[in-house]
This record gives structure tokens, C-alpha cells and sequence, in this order.
């Protein structure tokens, strides 16, 4: 027995991999794939069969095995139960508790939604609400055929602007860049013509999301525990087709030419270190191992004899660590980030709309970044204003005439003005 949605999308009921345990989970009805996108009892199979599904009179899901005992139990119920309670099964392939049967967002005592296992659908959100103290990640399944959590998760780090990243165990492989108002500066193809996203980052709660604009899509967004990458699908001729999957390419692998180094997947060696930098250790960086990452070819002075050299095709670096203030301008960035000696760069907070708000200060090492064909936005890296010169020189060598070259110069100009 299953309970379909009502428009026959998707349908909840047991289902039982090889080796004997069966679980409560969510898939799709409609099509003819039965892809599981959602478990209830991954960490507690049922293995005396049937089961059953009950609401408990005190508003609780439960799981019973054979002998009627429970396996596995929804959390205490948020709101007041009332003898309407009804659990539904929408076509967004959410199973709602609501306490008096209404469906209303103010009626919500449980839902899936907020306990996603390895798969995000449209409208679910990945991420902290850090009132009701949830945390929404993505763990892969242990093996294709079991659902217990596998080795990999993809989460938000809260901190700092927003990051999503991906785990192995308790290494990070992949992070998706900080959010910088207008998108994740790691995912350059994260909007297109069917998908809309949104990454909501307020005191409240920090989360992505997505929605699809043709209603006939079908659409999943993957933790893959075969492949270790996160993947999105979409339902076409028949079968599941890979939209993109994350991490790519070699540069996409997390902190790949260390601290102060960038990575660019068209020059080889793929690591190159920020101007004003250079490689920790040559031995290593030639043997085409940059994790060393680069140091200061000249030190600061922590004072009036530093400046800024800008870049602007950059992944930005991780800011999981670094400090936000969103009410500063730019201008005021650049002289907090003077007054404060531990400070490695500053940028925008906040690049939505093209408009540059906030301010984000890095007092730690510029991890994890890649260099792309398109401006992302400027970062100004803390230089010893002796590498600014040296810089603003070779630069007006290299690129004389060049459109990049007026870019940089007027931002460098501005810099020395201000
Ligand atoms: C389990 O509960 C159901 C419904 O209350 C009852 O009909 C059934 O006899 C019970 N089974 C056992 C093994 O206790
Ligand atoms: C993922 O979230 C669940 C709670 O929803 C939590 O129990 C688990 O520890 C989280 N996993 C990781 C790796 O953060
Ligand atoms: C970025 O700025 C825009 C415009 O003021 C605002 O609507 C948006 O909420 C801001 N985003 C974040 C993440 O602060
Ligand atoms: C630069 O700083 C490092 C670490 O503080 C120090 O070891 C080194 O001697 C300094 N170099 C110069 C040229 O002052
Ligand atoms: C950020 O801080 C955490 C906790 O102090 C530390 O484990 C982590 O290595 C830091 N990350 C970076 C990029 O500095």
C-alpha cells in the first residue's frame, strides 16, 4: 500500500533493497523511474516485515515493525494537535504533518522537507535555520542499495558570507564559493533558462533554494555516494539526464594550490600564485603539487607603507572565516582593512544588481581560488605598497591598450587617491 500525491507525482511507501531491510521512503510515481528521493528510517531499517505507518494520537509519525514495536519516530510535534491532524503527501513530494489538517505554513507540526536525506528538490532548502536549530545537508547513501548515510555530505557552512560545501568524511573536497548577493562565486552556470535559485541569508536562517519554471520538468538535485559529486538531473526522453555535477574539473577540487595560490584550468601548471606572491616551496610547486600554496615575496609593514592590488576573475576566497560588516562602504573596508594588521584582503559584501554593498575583511589565509574568463568581482589583495609599484609598472607594460589595463589601473589609482 502507497499513498500517492494527488496529482500522482510521487508516492510514499516501504520499499526494500536487497540484503533484507525495509524502509518509509518518498519516490517518484509519475514516470518511470522510482528513484527513492527521500527515507525516513535510514538509520533504522525495519527487519521484521510489514511495517506500518501510524500518527500517534500525540501527534508523533511512527514506524512499527511486526510485534507493533516502533523502529523509528518523527520528533515531538511543534504545534498543538488537534483530533483534524492529517498527513499528506503534496505533489512537491513534501509529507506534511499539519496540526489541524488545514496545510497551512502556520499549521506545519512535521514535514520531510526539513529532513532531507541525499536528494534536494525544488523547493526544499539546504542550509541552517538557526531558530528552530535545524540543519538541512545532503549525505549520500552508504552504497546504492543502502541508505544508511554514506561517507559524503554537502552542507552550508554558516559564517562569514554563505558557503555550501562538499565532505568527505571530515575532509573538504569541494566548496561552491561564498554567496556574494548576486550568486555562488564558484558556480558560474547556476542560473539558467529553467531553474531559478536563491540563497537566503538573514539572522533567521541561511539556506539555498531552487525552483523550476516549466511545472513538467522533473528535476532532483543529488548527493551521489558512487561518484562523490553533487549532481543535478532533470527528467528527459525517458530517462535522467546529468544537468551539471560539482566538482568538475581539477580546479574545482577544495583548496587545490593552497594558500594565496589560484587555480586555472587554461594555463599549465594549473597553480599560479597572487601577484605579490610566490611559491612556498619551488621544489614542490614543480612537481606539480601547489597545496603548499605561496608566501609574501616582499612582508607588510602594517601601516601606511601597504596597498591593494586588485583581481576580478576570481572564485572568491573561502569567508566562512572572515568578518562581514554590512553597513561599511567600500572605501571604509579598505581603511578598516588598513587599521587592522591580521587583515590579507577585503572586498564587497554584497555585488547584487552590480552595486557593491558591505564589506567583507579576510584575516585569514585566501583559500580555495580559481581564476575564470568572466569578472566575477574585484577582490584587493594587501600588498607591501613597494609590490603595488612594481605591479602597476609590469602591468603597464603588459597590457598597454588593453581594456583590462584601464580596469586595473583606475582601481589602483582610486586606491592610491584614497
Ligand atoms: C498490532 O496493532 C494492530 C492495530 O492496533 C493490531 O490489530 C495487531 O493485532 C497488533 N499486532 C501485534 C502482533 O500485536
Ligand atoms: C546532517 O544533518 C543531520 C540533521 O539533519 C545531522 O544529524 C548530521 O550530523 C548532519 N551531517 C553532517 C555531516 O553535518
Ligand atoms: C544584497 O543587497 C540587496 C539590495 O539591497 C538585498 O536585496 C539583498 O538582500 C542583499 N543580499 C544579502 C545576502 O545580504
Ligand atoms: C618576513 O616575515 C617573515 C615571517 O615573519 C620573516 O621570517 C622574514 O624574515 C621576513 N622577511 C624580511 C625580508 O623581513
Ligand atoms: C576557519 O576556522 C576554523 C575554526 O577555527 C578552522 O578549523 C579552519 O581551518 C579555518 N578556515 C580557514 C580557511 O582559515
Amino acid at each position: 500500500q502507497t499513498l500517492v500525491s494527488a496529482g500522482g507525482i510521487f508516492e510514499l511507501g516501504f520499499f526494500s533493497p536487497p540484503g533484507g531491510r525495509t524502509y518509509l521512503g518518498i519516490r517518484y510515481a509519475g514516470i518511470a523511474d522510482r528513484t527513492v528521493v527521500w527515507v525516513a528510517n535510514r538509520n533504522d531499517p525495519l527487519v521484521s516485515t510489514p511495517g506500518a505507518l501510524r500518527l500517534a494520537p500525540d501527534g508523533r509519525l511512527l514506524i512499527l515493525d511486526r510485534q507493533n514495536s516502533t523502529v523509528w519516530s518523527s520528533p515531538a510535534p511543534t504545534r498543538r494537535i488537534t483530533a483534524g491532524a492529517v498527513a499528506r503527501l503534496g505533489d512537491d513530494g513534501n509529507f506534511l504533518l499539519s496540526s489541524d489538517g488545514s496545510g497551512s505554513p502556520q499549521s506545519v507540526a512535521w514535514q520531510s522537507f526539513d529532513y532531507p536525506t541525499d536528494t534536494l528538490l525544488p523547493g526544499m532548502k539546504l542550509g541552517v535555520d538557526f531558530k528552530r536549530r535545524l540543519t538541512r545537508n545532503l549525505t549520500s547513501w552508504n552504497t546504492p542499495t543502502d541508505p544508511s548515510p554514506g561517507q559524503y555530505t554537502f552542507k552550508l557552512v554558516p559564517g562569514g558570507l554563505p558557503e555550501f560545501f562538499l565532505f568527505q568524511g571530515p575532509k573538504k573536497i569541494y566548496a561552491s564559493g561564498p554567496f556574494n548577493g548576486a550568486g555562488l562565486t564558484g558556480v558560474p552556470n547556476l542560473m539558467s533558462k529553467d531553474f531559478i535559485f536563491k540563497v537566503v541569508n538573514s539572522a533567521d536562517e541561511t539556506y539555498y533554494s531552487y525552483a523550476i519554471t516549466n511545472p513538467q520538468l522533473r528535476s532532483r538535485f543529488l548527493m551521489d555516494g558512487t561518484a562523490g559529486v553533487v549532481q543535478r538531473y532533470v527528467w528527459t526522453n525517458g530517462q535522467w539526464s546529468s544537468f551539471w555535477y560539482y566538482p568538475t574539473d581539477p580546479c574545482d577540487t577544495y583548496g587545490k594550490c593552497g594558500a594565496f595560490g589560484y587555480c586555472d584550468t587554461t594555463q599549465a601548471p594549473l597553480c599560479a600564485c597572487l601577484p605579490g606572491f610566490q611559491p612556498r616551496s619551488t621544489e614542490q610547486w614543480n612537481l606539480r603539487d601547489g597545496t603548499g600554496g605561496c608566501v609574501r615575496t616582499t612582508n607588510l609593514s602594517c601601516g601606511a607603507a601597504d596597498g591593494f592590488w586588485p583581481v576580478s576573475r576570481m572564485k572568491l576566497p573561502e569567508a566562512t572565516n572572515a568578518t562581514v560588516h554590512a553597513d561599511m562602504t567600500l572605501d571604509q573596508c579598505r581603511q578598516a582593512c588598513l587599521a587592522d594588521c591580521s587583515c590579507r584582503a577585503y572586498s564587497a559584501a554584497n555585488v547584487s544588481g552590480g552595486i557593491n554593498r558591505g564589506c567583507v575583511i579576510w584575516g585569514v589565509d585566501l583559500m580555495d581560488m580559481r581564476q575564470y574568463p568572466a569578472v566575477v568581482q574585484d577582490v584587493f589583495i594587501r600588498l607591501a605598497q613597494s609590490e603595488v609599484d612594481a605591479l602597476i609598472l609590469s602591468n603597464r607594460v603588459l597590457l598597454h591598450g588593453d581594456f583590462a589595463w584601464s580596469t586595473i589601473w583606475t582601481a589602483v589609482h582610486v586606491d592610491e587617491l584614497g
